[in-house]
């Protein structure tokens, strides 16, 4: 494995923007996350010094092992911004080349390079070239339900040089629509050529779904995006699966202090006002499938005064 001390199945928090920032990649790695990765940077304002993006470099020694994700589509922008990242010293640097998002893909970065599988081989061959850190990449299957070259695209991607690939188990087009389709990444994995590890992304939704899929599949690691938001403890039971314990279920007290230190963690990076606004995509995670609880969500994702959020919460713990 390219990284020192990970177990040897490792469980990674799928990169997410607006979502995988340093508090929620803390908190992961808390409750038995492997591997963290930055929410995805967008290599010409890394390059200008935005402080939008460089904030999204920072993190703590104990985020370790941590990747840095950069996107772009212009050679030269995205070394400079490799090397930028690289004086951050993460542990890696990943470049995406998945993100179907139109404003990214449109101009040919993220998935939008999934057209021109020679230029992605050149640019991220020029990134491994230049910078002394492990890169690794992030992508899809291909551009469309007729183009998923991804079995050509590893093995070329493992000629330049990288360390390890991420597949997710859908096309460009596919954006998040369908299901995930893994046997193409089990087809990669399973390839004799390959060497680099390959970790498997894409509707992972449970422990017993992430054990399965890894039996099915072979693949090295997995990684878990959706299915971890508000539900960092999705770690720690996939562990405990795949180490055949029991799965501990998480009680209420743990789902209210999590979210407590979700709050207090995104206020004191963001500031009170955008750390409350951030923190309400993240409650409908933290008490999914609790009866009753609809009149507790809409109060959390409509106050806006801090006392009056941490006394819903402990009004939650009362009452469930
Ligand atoms: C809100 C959101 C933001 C995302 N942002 C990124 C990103 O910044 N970089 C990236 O590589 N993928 C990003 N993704 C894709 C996820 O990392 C992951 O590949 C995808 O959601 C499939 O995995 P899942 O089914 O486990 O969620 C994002 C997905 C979501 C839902």
């Amino acid at each position: 494995m390219f990284l020192n001390n990970i177990p040897s199945f490792p469980l990674i928090l799928s990169p997410m923007e607006a979502v995988t920032n340093h508090t929620f990649r803390m908190i992961c790695k808390k409750w038995g996350c492997d591997i963290v990765i930055t929410e995805f940077i967008a290599s010409d304002a890394l390059i200008r010094n935005i402080e939008q993006s460089t904030r999204k470099m920072l993190f703590k020694e104990e985020e370790r092992p941590l990747g840095i994700q950069i996107f772009g589509s212009d050679e030269k922008t995205l070394v400079s911004a490799a090397l930028v990242a690289q004086e951050r010293n993460p542990d890696f640097i990943d470049i995406n080349w998945g993100c179907p998002v139109k404003k990214v893909a449109q101009k040919g970065a993220g998935s939008g390079i999934l057209n021109d599988i020679p230029k992605m081989i050149s640019l991220t061959s020029a990134v491994v070239k230049h910078t002394k850190l492990p890169i690794t990449v992030k992508t899809r299957l291909g551009y469309s339900e007729n183009n998923k070259p991804i079995v050509e695209i590893a093995k070329q991607l493992q000629d330049v040089g990288i360390s390890a690939l991420s597949i997710h188990g859908r096309t460009k087009q596919q954006c998040y629509k369908g299901n995930a389709d893994w046997t193409l990444i089990g087809q990669v994995k399973n390839d004799p050529y390959i060497k680099i590890p390959i970790f498997g992304n894409g509707d992972i939704s449970s422990p017993q779904m992430a054990l399965e899929y890894k039996n099915r599949y072979n693949v090295d690691g997995i990684l878990i995006g959706r299915a971890a938001i508000g539900n960092p403890f999705i770690f720690k039971q996939t562990k405990q699966l795949l180490n055949n314990e029991e799965i501990s279920p998480i009680t209420m007290e743990q789902r209210v202090e999590t979210c407590k230190e979700h709050l207090d963690g995104l206020i004191s990076f963001c500031g009170e006002k955008r750390g409350i606004l951030e923190m309400r995509k993240n409650y409908g995670g933290y008490f999914r499938n609790i009866p009753d609880f609809k009149s507790y969500r809409i109060r959390l994702v409509t106050l806006n005064d801090y006392d009056q959020i941490i006394n819903t919460l402990n009004e939650v713990l009362e009452r469930f």
